[in-house]
């Protein structure tokens, strides 16, 4: 059944999980805060990671969150660990409060392992840049051929790695430091601030240790495993209506030295997830009707106000509560149709719940 809409009252709409530390959590380290999620190392090489409802786009952290989103991409994402263990390890150990997961603590590798099947979002808009429609075009090295229209499924699914970080995290290499030096000077900030460069596997080989490889083989292990992974798990979504367009992943070492996905997994945060039944192409309009179960309608809203140009305003702007509620309906419907679950609607903070749960289980202080 699918979510009823009638119990996202305004009251719940605003009983978000905002990102916070708290400090009543028991730690040996100073716990850290990703863009959505909070991590507190807790010793014996395991993380305390939280999922908080908070909602980013273009790299911006907004003002308002999300009812339910952290919850929704946890239950999502350990389903997909759960069914791809025999794959490849992951982090996941298991649920210990709502929103917080007991993981194992990884020695990050800093690439973003980007999967696409249709090329769509950055791959396209790369893509044209170059007149990829006329002439074919590279994108993280990747050579695609000449004559996709947008959102079309590519002839095979494609590796196109980006960095996990910005330029400046990266200038010892040499591809990064020469996109500092190309660039007019005053470009030169916004280039050594750009989030999450593209990379082509020959790069991240050259340079392997500035992204955290141990070897250079190491890539290799992690592509094998991830067209497996994007195989697995898209033969699972389109046996549930859906297209997995792209998805991008996180690996790191676990301390035996073994390779294992961390972070999460096939999320409509880091998935492109597409209805199966109307995707075709609309001679009239010359595109591809998409039906998106994912974050880019946050993304195309941030881009129709002009929002993507001034991080500023980004991070300043109120998000009206009708995109925000049609974001919880969209999330808690593709968490029900992958997990069969749907997250507690509630007027209780959030916070209070989970500092409880958290407190029974034996993590705070
Ligand atoms: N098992 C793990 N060990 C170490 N770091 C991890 C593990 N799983 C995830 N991470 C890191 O924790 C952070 C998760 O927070 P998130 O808000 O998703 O960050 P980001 O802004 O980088 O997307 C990321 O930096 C991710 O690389
Ligand atoms: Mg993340």
């Amino acid at each position: 059944m699918p979510i009823n809409e009638k119990l996202i009252t305004p009251e719940v709409l605003n009983n978000t999980l905002r990102k916070e530390i708290y400090p009543e959590v028991k730690v040996i380290a100073l716990p850290k805060k990703g863009k959505v999620r909070s991590i507190y190392d807790i010793g014996n090489n395991q993380l305390l990671m939280m999922s908080s409802d908070d909602l980013s786009t273009h790299d911006v952290v907004h003002k308002r969150q999300v009812y339910a989103k952290g919850g929704n991409l946890d239950a999502i994402s350990s389903n997909c660990f759960e069914k791809t263990g025999h794959i490849i390890p992951n982090h996941f150990i298991r649920d210990v409060a709502p929103n917080t997961w007991l993981v194992r603590k990884a020695e990050r590798i800093l690439v973003e392992i980007v999967f696409r099947s249709y090329i769509t979002g950055s791959g396209w808009r790369d893509y044209v840049k170059v007149n990829g429609p006329e002439e074919g075009a590279m994108v993280s090295g990747v050579s695609i051929r000449p004559g996709y229209r947008k959102n079309e499924k590519l002839d095979d699914v494609i590796f196109t790695p980006a960095a996990k970080g910005q330029v400046k995290d990266f200038l010892s290499v040499p591809e990064m430091q020469k996109m500092v030096d190309n660039a007019k000077p005053e470009d030169r900030e916004k280039t050594l601030n750009t989030d999450d460069p593209k990379l082509t596997e020959e790069t991240i080989r050259n340079n392997y240790k500035a992204f955290g490889l141990r070897k250079p083989e190491d890539l290799d292990y992690i592509a094998e495993k991830s067209f497996q992974l994007f195989d697995s798990i898209s033969r699972d979504l389109e046996s549930r209506g859906y297209l997995l367009a792209d998805t991008k992943w996180e690996f790191g070492y676990f301390p035996d030295g073994t390779i294992g996905l961390i972070d999460e997994c096939v999320t409509p945060d880091s998935s492109r997830i597409w209805g199966k039944a109307q995707y075709e192409f609309n001679p009239e309009k010359s595109e591809f009707i998409i039906v998106q179960n994912d974050k880019q309608p946050f993304r195309d809203y941030v881009e129709a106000l002009g929002l993507d140009e001034d991080k500023e305003a980004l991070a300043a702007h109120w998000m009206a509560d009708e995109v925000l509620k049609a974001g919880v309906i969209r999330y808690c419907n593709i968490r029900e149709k992958i997990t069969g679950t749907l997250p507690e609607i509630t007027t209780t903070p959030r916070k209070d719940i989970i500092l409880e749960a958290l407190g029974d289980a034996g993590y705070l202080r």
